[in-house]
């Protein structure tokens, strides 16, 4: 990321973020805003808040179709590992759609949700360095220390500064001093780098556990997406339906969603379950993989695993 101080703006979660830079573009006459065909439905509740329409975009296995984006006048994009679909946005579709808004005059909002936490080679690095006058770059905090701290920033093109930190004094004159400080010593001390790579490791691990269970408990589930973030998208046999499984895993006390759960009307996709590692504490790991594998391998017809 290139960062100069005087362009970055820190909020109170991506949330509310994406809640400014909507009101900023429709406030300059946009109209539009391109979304993934999966993500949250939260985040395209915000944008239609602030007066945009919300047009989804195909996900393949490159992330977002780029070609897509017609006359939009912005695109919220998850590059790093596109969000649940767990792809990342493809080197060739990176230059496209910096192209396209630097064409198009369009803005490109990059959410790194989970960018820190990349686990088969290195992270790459962020679109924004592309295009820094096109590109706004979101980071947050919700994934590498907590989603209830609301901490998020973002790094925007010189052109959105002042109406994107117009829009934020008038929402709530400025993201809470006391944790704002508190982040910045954490960060200067080290101790944020340290505990992102503990975090990194310790993320890793939940996520080879759950593949090697997967594996030797119910191999016809397949595991799609890089090695990345703290989720995991987990495509079910033909013909399983994701609401029975997510029932039957509820009934074993498993909280998990499906695909379904993140798509925009009319996209289609096969079964797949969203499963995050990150939430249950490290001592119940064992036991929700082992109930999951259980649930999974129920559903294929295996013999399940005690837990
Ligand atoms: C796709 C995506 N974007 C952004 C965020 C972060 O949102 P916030 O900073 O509002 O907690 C999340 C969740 O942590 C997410 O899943």
């Amino acid at each position: 990321v290139r960062a100069a101080a005087d362009r970055i703006v820190v909020c109170s979660g991506f949330t509310q973020a994406l809640a400014l830079l909507a009101g900023v573009l429709a406030a300059r006459g946009g109209r539009t805003l391109a979304v993934e065909a999966y993500g949250h439905q939260h985040h395209r509740d915000v944008v239609a808040s602030r007066g945009l329409a919300v047009r989804p975009v195909p996900v393949d296995r490159g992330g977002a179709v780029i070609a897509e984006l017609g006359d939009a006048s912005g695109v919220l994009l998850t590059p790093a590992h596109q969000f649940p679909l767990g792809v990342p946005l493809a080197a060739l579709r990176r230059t496209q759609a910096v192209a396209w808004a630097a064409a198009a005059g369009a803005t490109i909002i990059e959410d790194d949700y989970d960018g820190e936490f990349r686990y088969d080679r290195q992270a790459i690095g962020a679109m924004q360095a592309l295009a820094p006058d096109s590109v706004v770059y979101a980071g947050t905090a919700s994934k590498t220390l907590a989603p209830g701290l609301r901490l998020a920033w973002l790094v925007l093109p010189a052109d959105l500064v002042e109406d994107v930190t117009a829009a934020k004094v008038l929402a709530d004159r400025q993201t809470s001093s006391l944790d704002q400080l508190t982040f910045a010593e954490l960060i200067r001390s080290g101790g944020y780098d340290r505990h992102v790579r503990r975090g990194r490791q310790a993320y890793r691990r939940r996520r080879e556990r759950l593949v090697t269970a997967l594996r030797q408990h119910a191999p016809g589930v397949a595991l799609s997406g890089v090695a990345a973030g703290l989720h995991a998208v987990l495509d079910l046999p033909a013909g399983q339906q994701e609401a029975d499984v997510i029932a039957r895993a509820a009934a074993r006390g498993l909280a998990i969603g499906g695909l379904g759960g993140y798509a925009t009307p009319g996209a289609r996709h096969a079964p797949a379950l969203v499963v995050g590692f990150g939430t249950p504490p490290a001592h119940a790991v064992t036991t929700a993989i082992a109930r999951l594998c259980a649930v999974l391998a129920d559903e294929v017809g295996r013999v399940p695993v005690s837990d």
